[in-house]
């Protein structure tokens, strides 16, 4: 009885150490804290093809990782959205807690942050194991990435809990880490994975932000919001603040953005960037987000094994982009030296992410040189920028100051 006494008292006291989800306006503090603004892109390091690639230790490749996290802080990226593995944390858990903490120094280092991403059904491979990973079908985006969990256990609820010490684990170890920006604890849950719209993902999705609440993060949760699936109240519900993936173009951004204030809370939009037919280049798209005051995470980093420069449309039976790559990158920003894909597309992002590289006010004599506070002169600026990407600009117009703070 004393026992039973004790162990319910252990219990309470453990719901009661639990955090709420946040108001509205404790998510606003956090965002509005954020600066100079989020903006920055999705990383799997281009040596992996998928998750487990990625962290798994024989394969977990550190000074790569460093070096592609760098390219995004040319950029005045603030933040990466990076996807773990449950098989990689069971495991090993001090060996993954000390991988990610590896990233995260890495991220610091270039004043940047994680976004962290636990659960994920909406990939080809819907039963990784863990070892060696099966090669990227040539000319396929995205041909190898990884559920997690794994079907056997996604589609037994009753199996769930095998999950609970991974994520009470990780998000506890990181709950005051400053270093980590935020946990979206399921992708695109319900969407369009091979089991589209399969039941047990909207209990694993509940189960995920209890369990991450419990942790006592001092970061907010969140899970990306899709609108027509049955996960959206559950996201709604349990999301600090509001994330979103975006597709479309310019119009429709527009009407999605409004549609995601009607929560009242800070907006996240966690992917967008598909060039060609779809419209969402960094050129069109990230002005609104930034006009609209969303933080802004595009999709693809450093070509690779993940092929993320292909389109969707690479994934249909019968469409064969080998001989005929198509002429625009998808999504993917860098090559792996370090380029950008496109020059004048990686000025653009400069520009907007507030601290802009190689740019000059004439108005107030204002300089900046890739986010450094140190103001530089107008001829340190344009030597700079001869061995960077970017081309000198004068700004000296009303709009183009809007966007320098
Ligand atoms: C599925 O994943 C769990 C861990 O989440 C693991 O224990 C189990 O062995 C995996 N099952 C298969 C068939 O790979
Ligand atoms: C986080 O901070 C709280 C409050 O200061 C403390 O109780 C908890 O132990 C800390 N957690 C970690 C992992 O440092
Ligand atoms: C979401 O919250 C509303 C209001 O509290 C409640 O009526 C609804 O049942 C909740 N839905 C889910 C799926 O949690
Ligand atoms: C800006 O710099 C120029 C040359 O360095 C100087 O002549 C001018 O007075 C400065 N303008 C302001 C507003 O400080």
């Amino acid at each position: 009885m004393t026992f039973y006494l004790y162990a319910l008292l252990i219990l309470f006291s453990q719901q009661l150490s639990a955090r709420d989800i946040w108001t509205p306006e404790q998510a606003w503090t956090w965002f509005n804290a954020q600066k100079p603004y989020i903006m920055g892109t999705e990383l799997t390091v281009s040596s992996a093809a998928n998750q487990l690639e990625m962290w798994q230790a024989e394969t977990f490749d550190a000074d790569l990782i460093d070096k592609e996290i760098s390219y995004g802080s040319k950029l005045g990226f603030t933040v990466f959205r990076i996807f773990l593995h449950d098989l990689v944390y069971f495991k090993d858990p001090t060996g993954f807690k000390s991988r990610m903490n590896t990233v995260l120094n890495s991220l610091e280092k270039y004043g940047m942050k994680a976004l962290f991403v636990f659960f994920d059904s909406e990939n080809p491979d819907t039963n990784p194991t863990l070892g060696q990973q099966p090669k990227p079908l040539p000319a396929k985006c995205d041909s190898v990435y990884a559920y997690t969990p794994n079907m056997t256990i996604l589609n037994d609820p009753s199996k769930h809990e095998i999950l609970k010490p991974y994520i009470i684990d990780v998000v506890g170890t990181f709950a005051n880490d400053s270093r980590v920006l935020a946990w979206d604890v399921y992708n695109e849950p319900g969407f369009s994975g091979s089991d589209n719209r399969n039941p047990a993902q909207d209990i694993l999705l509940q189960l995920v932000f209890e369990w991450a609440r419990s942790a006592n993060p001092t970061q907010p949760l969140t899970s990306p919001v899709m609108f027509n699936t049955p996960a959206l109240p559950i996201q709604t519900n349990n999301s600090d603040v509001i994330s979103v993936h975006i597709y479309t173009d310019v119009a429709k951004f527009e009407k999605l953005i409004k549609t995601c204030q009607q929560y009242q809370r800070p907006i996240i939009v966690t992917e967008f960037l598909a060039r060609g037919p779809i419209s969402s280049y960094f050129s069109n798209i990230l002005p609104l987000g930034k006009q609209y005051n969303v933080g802004m995470i595009a999709w693809g980093h450093v070509v690779g094994k993940t092929e993320w420069n292909m389109p969707w449309d690479s994934w249909n039976k019968g469409v064969s982009y080998v001989e005929y790559p198509p002429t625009v990158w998808f999504q993917d920003i860098f090559r792996q030296d370090g380029e950008p894909y496109l020059r004048e597309e990686a000025q653009i992002v400069k520009r907007l992410n507030g601290c802009p590289l190689g740019y000059h006010s004439k108005v107030n004599n204002w300089t900046c040189y890739n986010a450094y506070d140190t103001p530089k002169s107008w001829a340190d600026v344009q030597a700079a920028c001869q061995s960077d990407w970017s081309y000198p600009v004068t700004i000296n117009n009303a709009f183009e100051n809007s966007d320098v703070k």
